[in-house]
């Protein structure tokens, strides 16, 4: 195979997975023009107070459930001030911070594209990328594509499985078009699905509704932003400490370890939650306050729902609730509107090497960024898919054969079915850390601990017993940023800086007399064998 020269890269979609792909693209030399269909960059960050079709959309309380020092890029840190959970206004924020800092914003169009190869792409390894601009289309070539379109635009609406939602007359949406709670003020509503968006949305509707009931048919493990002695829960539990252990360590042994932890803070069976299956088999909720909204009784759990009456809902245990709106908080179905006819990009299957290139194509001049679930942040994870790609697009570093990438596949395909439920909901799940390494070492980035801990013992030590932030895949190779070893260092720092407003002075801190308390029983212990060699001098 001949090797095309690639420069020209379109990349799709101006969200927080293409800002990082501009500016990979741009780190190595090469020419990205980013396409975006609205009219802003940011993705699903950008609150607007209607969701446009085809496009992401958030309410406006929506929190990070990752925290900064886990979810930043690689060489930019978040200001050392931001709070560890950023508000959807703050990520923004950032992602402005980002675009500005490294002049990506001159790089996007601001128009709907769509992509096809070229005829002469068994040789060329080239696409056609056509805009639309005053109704009129026109075709540009380019050498690779990034697509970075996001997964949370179709929303997943299966009215079919509720019989009678047609004759309901009251209100019903999906959590895609919620923003607000002001319209349910002292209304009856039923929230249906127990993710992320559901349990957030049902428990901020309670605040204001007469009864909010949360309607889930397989339960779920609730897990918390704030985490044994308030550190950010995945600055704790992610760690290559952690992840080291959990190689070793039987799956039983993590669920039931796990599962004890999250049923001390409420049992999970005693608040109707507990779902059937294990925790790491699904996805388990992140929320800081449901709990709370359950035993004030703001909020009450009912199973699956059966059917829709005129002005009620009836659940599968039988018990009838009059209801004034529904919301479904059912999640999203994966769709590329904009491939979906060129069956020679995908298979049915939809597989993807590390979810990143398509396989079966000639050249590899196509890749997908961000379209991952990690069970951790994206950022960083798209960031590095990109730094990937453009070392491969750019003929420094190869793919496997078509064979040996349909094997690393399958072969993740079954190891997954051993852990997770059958769902296309976890079909693209990966682990954070592990996923990490293992892009970091197709790359050649993953920092070797053995060296670091003759160079740099101190470093090293962070990086395996600390969170594991992605500056550490910005220390040596391709795309190093000599910021980063202070970023490691510092990241303690960041974490805690805005919590510390107030500061405390010494005598309020208890544990200044347990030092003193010390201190007197060392010196009686000191001088009591003094005391005695002096009694028997005198003596
Ligand atoms: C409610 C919710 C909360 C989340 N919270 C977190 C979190 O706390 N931390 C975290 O790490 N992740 C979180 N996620 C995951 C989330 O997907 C990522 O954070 C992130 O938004 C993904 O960015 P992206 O750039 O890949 O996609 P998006 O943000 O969806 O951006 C895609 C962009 O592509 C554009 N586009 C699409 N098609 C075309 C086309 N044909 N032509 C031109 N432009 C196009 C879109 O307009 C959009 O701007 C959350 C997701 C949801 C739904
Ligand atoms: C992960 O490590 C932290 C300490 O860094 C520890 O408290 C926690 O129990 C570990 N969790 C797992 C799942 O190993
Ligand atoms: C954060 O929320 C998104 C959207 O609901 C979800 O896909 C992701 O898994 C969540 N992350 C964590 C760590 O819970």
């Amino acid at each position: 195979m001949r090797d095309v020269k690639v420069r020209k890269i379109a990349v799709i979609g101006a969200g927080l997975s293409g800002l990082g792909a501009i500016k990979c693209c741009l780190e190595e030399g090469l020419e990205p023009v980013c396409f975006e269909k609205s009219n802003d960059i940011g993705g699903l960050w950008r609150y607007e107070d209607s969701s446009e079709s085809g496009c992401p959309g958030i309410y406006k309380s929506l929190t990070c459930n990752t925290s900064k020092e886990m979810t930043a890029f690689s060489d930019y840190p978040f200001p050392d001030h931001y709070p560890n959970y950023l508000h959807n206004s703050k990520m923004m924020e950032y992602l402005r911070m980002y675009a500005r800092h490294f002049g990506l914003v001159q790089h996007i169009q601001f128009l709907v594209c769509s992509v096809r190869k070229r005829l002469d792409f068994s040789t060329s390894g080239q696409w056609d990328v056509v805009v639309e601009t005053n109704g009129k289309q026109k075709s540009h070539i380019f050498d690779g594509i990034m697509i970075c379109s996001g997964q949370y635009t179709e929303k997943y609406l299966p009215l079919q499985d509720f019989s009678g939602i047609q004759k309901f007359r009251g209100r019903y949406l999906h959590s895609w078009e919620y923003k607000k709670p002001d319209e349910f003020v002292g209304k009856r509503v039923v929230v249906i699905g127990i993710g992320n968006s559901g349990a957030d949305v049902a428990g901020e509707i309670s605040r204001v509704a007469e009864q909010v009931f949360l309607s889930t048919r397989q339960g779920s493990w609730i897990w918390n932003r704030v985490w044994d002695n308030g550190n950010p829960i995945d600055v704790t539990l992610f760690t290559h400490y952690n992840s080291t252990v959990q190689k070793f360590c039987p799956t039983f042994l993590i669920n039931r370890w796990m599962e004890n932890k999250l049923n001390a803070k409420f049992n999970h069976a005693n608040y109707g939650l507990q779902p059937k299956h294990r925790f790491l088999s699904y996805q388990a909720t992140m929320s800081d306050d449901l709990a709370n909204h359950i035993i004030t009784g703001r909020v009450v759990v009912k199973p699956n729902v059966k059917e829709f009456t005129i002005t009620s809902v009836i659940f599968d245990d039988g018990t009838e609730e009059s209801i004034d709106a529904v919301v479904f908080a059912t999640g999203y179905t994966f769709s590329l509107p904009f491939l979906e006819d060129d069956s020679g990009i995908l298979d049915s299957q939809r597989s993807m090497f590390k979810f990143v290139f398509p396989p079966q194509l000639e050249k590899p001049t196509l890749a997908f960024i961000g379209l991952v679930q990690p069970v951790g942040a994206i950022i960083p994870i798209s960031e590095l898919q990109s730094r990937w790609v453009v070392s491969i697009f750019k003929g420094l570093k190869k793919l496997p054969s078509e064979r040996d990438m349909m094997a690393d596949i399958t072969r993740k395909r079954k190891e997954l079915a051993k852990i997770v439920l059958e769902s296309p909901r976890v079909s693209r799940r990966v682990q954070y850390i592990e996923y990490m390494d293992e892009i970091a070492s197709e790359l050649g980035v993953k920092p070797s601990l053995f060296t670091l801990l003759f160079w740099d013992a101190k470093l090293a030590k962070e990086i395996f017993y600390g969170p594991c932030t992605s500056y550490q895949y910005r220390l040596q190779g391709p795309g190093k940023w000599s910021g980063s070893r202070k970023a490691i260092l510092t990241q303690r720092d960041r974490i805690l800086k805005p919590l510390k407003t107030r500061m405390l002075t010494t005598s309020e801190s208890p544990s200044s007399s347990r030092f003193w308390v010390r201190c007197i029983f060392a010196v009686i212990c000191l001088s009591v064998p003094i005391l005695g060699i002096m009694q028997m001098t005198c003596n």
